[in-house]
């Protein structure tokens, strides 16, 4: 942060995700798959699906609900609510809203931030600089998805990737030198037909024929986004680190978007981290998109590893195309 900016730290943390619990072995009743080429492949053993009644602003909810009583702070506190989704419940109004009635944070203001897999550091970002800026002193930021509802339950090469999750974390103004020490923000758009959702919006309204072309699914080019994905996140990383004045040596945990364990490891190979400084959950939730980050910082603290003074470095990559970076000290 520069000098005579207000630093943001995380002051609470808090997670939510569904009781249904998905394996490798359900997947092959449904698909042509098997759970050992789902596993060699990503490292994915199992994955979290919402309930018929659950959206993606109850799981935020719910993971909010946690992350202010973590915070030890009420709903009336909080300033401002970001909520990071490519599963809103609706495309309006934002679920960022729903979540602010479904607390009662009546001084809140609130929006919906939408950048893929990258969605909670890009809040993260955000929420600091409103912190930073002294528009705000308290923000609550939500990386949420139901991803289970946009995935083609047919396609075998998107359908064993996914689950659903939320994550969420309350910052406020941090003494000088903690909290959030750097964040890096990135994107590139030409690359973003490798991974979206083509109908539904004002290209390619829903109707009859986008539905019989399953253009309401996700669409995915694994491939492509695999080598993009082990290009930016190892490179983001590296660029956050310098920016916080620090060396990889210095780095005490990594937390890296949990899409698939071989981009994990080429990540953390890139960064010069042993994989004893890494997090990663993904084998027990798969790939959660913006829940991702937040679900795997709450099993470090959960595991006793984040202590007091430890540098973090969070990375994630994501639909847009978009990566973003953000170096903690907690
Ligand atoms: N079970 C069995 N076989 C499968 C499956 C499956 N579930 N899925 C694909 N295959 C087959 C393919 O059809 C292909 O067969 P073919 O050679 O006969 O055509 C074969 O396996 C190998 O396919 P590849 O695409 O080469 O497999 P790869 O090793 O690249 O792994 C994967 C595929 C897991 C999708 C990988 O490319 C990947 O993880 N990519 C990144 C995806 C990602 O992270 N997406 C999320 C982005 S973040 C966001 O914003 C949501």
């Amino acid at each position: 942060m520069p000098e005579g900016c207000r630093c943001a730290g995380i002051a609470g943390l808090g997670i939510y995700v569904p009781e249904r619990v998905l394996t490798n072995q359900d997947l092959e009743k449904m698909v042509d798959t098997s759970d050992a080429w789902i596993r060699e492949r990503t490292g994915i053993r199992e994955r979290r699906i919402a309930a018929p009644e659950e959206a993606t602003s109850d799981l935020a909810a719910a993971a909010a609900r946690a992350a202010l009583a973590d915070a030890g702070i009420t709903a009336g506190e909080v300033d401002l609510i970001i909520v990071a989704t490519a599963t809103p419940d609706t495309l309006f109004p934002a679920t960022a809203c729903l979540v602010q009635e479904k607390l009662g944070a009546d001084r809140a203001g609130a929006f919906d931030l939408l950048a893929g897999c990258s969605g909670f550091i890009y809040a993260l970002a955000c929420g600091a600089q409103f912190i930073a800026g002294g528009a705000a002193d308290t923000v609550l930021v939500v990386g949420a998805e139901t991803l289970s509802r946009i995935v083609n339950w047919e396609d075998r090469n998107t359908c064993v990737l996914f689950g659903d999750g939320a994550g969420a974390a309350v910052l406020r103004p941090a003494p000088r030198e903690k909290g959030i020490l750097a964040t890096l923000l990135g994107s590139d758009g030409s690359g973003g037909t490798l991974l979206q959702l083509p109908a539904g919006g004002s290209r390619l309204p829903a109707s009859q024929r986008t539905v019989q072309e399953n253009l309401h699914y996700i669409q995915m080019n694994g491939r492509e986004i695999f080598k993009f994905a082990v290009r930016v996140m190892g490179d983001a990383a590296l660029e956050v680190v310098r920016k916080a004045g620090l060396s990889p040596e210095q780095i005490d945990l990594f937390i890296p978007h949990q899409a698939n364990i071989r981009i994990i490891d080429a990540a953390a190979r890139r960064l010069g981290v042993p994989m004893e400084k890494v997090v990663v959950n993904v084998d027990r939730y798969g790939n959660t998109s913006a829940a991702s980050v937040p679900l795997a910082l709450a099993d470090a603290r959960d595991a006793g590893r984040l202590c007091r003074g430890a540098n973090i470095v969070m990375v994630a990559f994501g639909a847009g195309l978009t990566w973003a970076a953000a170096a903690v000290r907690w």
